[in-house]
């Protein structure tokens, strides 16, 4: 979430030594504004249009996410503390903010050549919707910390985006926003009595399943200079040590 100065922070995680990649420094992130236009001119049309056909991923991610977190938000309002209630609310919100960044960065590349990638990730999230709040506060979980690994990775200082400032602080806001995220979900539903066993299950089989759904995408994430190989073994130990959005469950 934001400091007061409208730049976010998150707290560095170690493994042995080794910091997580998929978390950034504590160092502050200026929010992206609604209008300023984009600068991509340091990406070769290439690298644009691998882009151009990672994004509908992702706004799909975004737009779905904005109505589960409202819904859960109205399910929960007797079973849940009110700051935890009010953290639901403003994860919404944070996914509301994020579906219009990824809509002003769409503006700025070319139309996708990959007609099937949204509806590849309309099918994917579609199916992790469940009737069940706390079982879905667990998919939540698991999916942004994946998500935080992919951004991580698309966002390395030897990744093609590097070069590309005014995307990076974009991408780098949602990817810290979504670290937040991660922690607020798996404060609720701890909350609502969710036992560990029942979360590595789920995130097993997110793991497997997300895995499955970038797959599809890989030579669009291989033209930014992402090996999905890469990140898929990465983040494996990454969440199983509880290095995204605080300790594990
Ligand atoms: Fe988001
Ligand atoms: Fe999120």
């Amino acid at each position: 979430m934001s400091q007061d100065d409208g730049s976010i922070a998150v707290g560095v995680a170690r493994s042995g030594s080794r910091r997580s990649r998929c978390l950034a420094a504590r160092r502050p992130v200026r929010s992206p504004t609604a209008t300023e236009p984009l600068d991509c001119g340091c990406l070769s049309p290439a690298e644009q249009q691998a882009l151009a056909d990672l994004l509908p991923l992702l706004i799909c991610g975004e737009e779905t996410a904005i109505s589960v977190f409202e819904r859960l938000a109205v399910a929960l309002q007797q079973q849940l503390a009110p700051p935890l209630l009010a953290d639901l609310q403003r994860v919404a919100q944070d996914e509301i903010r994020h579906a219009a960044y990824l809509d002003r960065l769409r503006a700025h590349l070319p139309v996708p050549t990959d007609t099937m990638a949204a509806q590849r990730a309309a099918h994917f999230l579609a199916s992790l919707r469940c009737a069940a709040p706390a079982r879905q506060l667990v998919r939540l979980a698991a999916l942004d910390a994946l998500v935080c690994c992919v951004l991580s990775a698309m966002l390395r200082p030897n990744a093609r985006l590097a070069c590309a400032r005014d995307i990076t602080l974009l991408l780098r806001r949602i990817q810290l926003d979504e670290a937040t995220h991660v922690r607020i979900t798996r404060a609720c539903f701890i909350a609502l009595g969710v036992m560990p066993t029942q979360v590595a299950v789920e995130r097993a089989e997110m793991q497997q399943r997300f895995a499955a759904l970038l797959a599809a995408s890989a030579d669009a994430f291989a033209g930014l200079g992402v090996d999905l190989a890469v990140v898929t073994r990465h983040w494996k130990t990454t969440i199983r040590h509880g290095q995204i959005g605080g300790a594990s469950a």
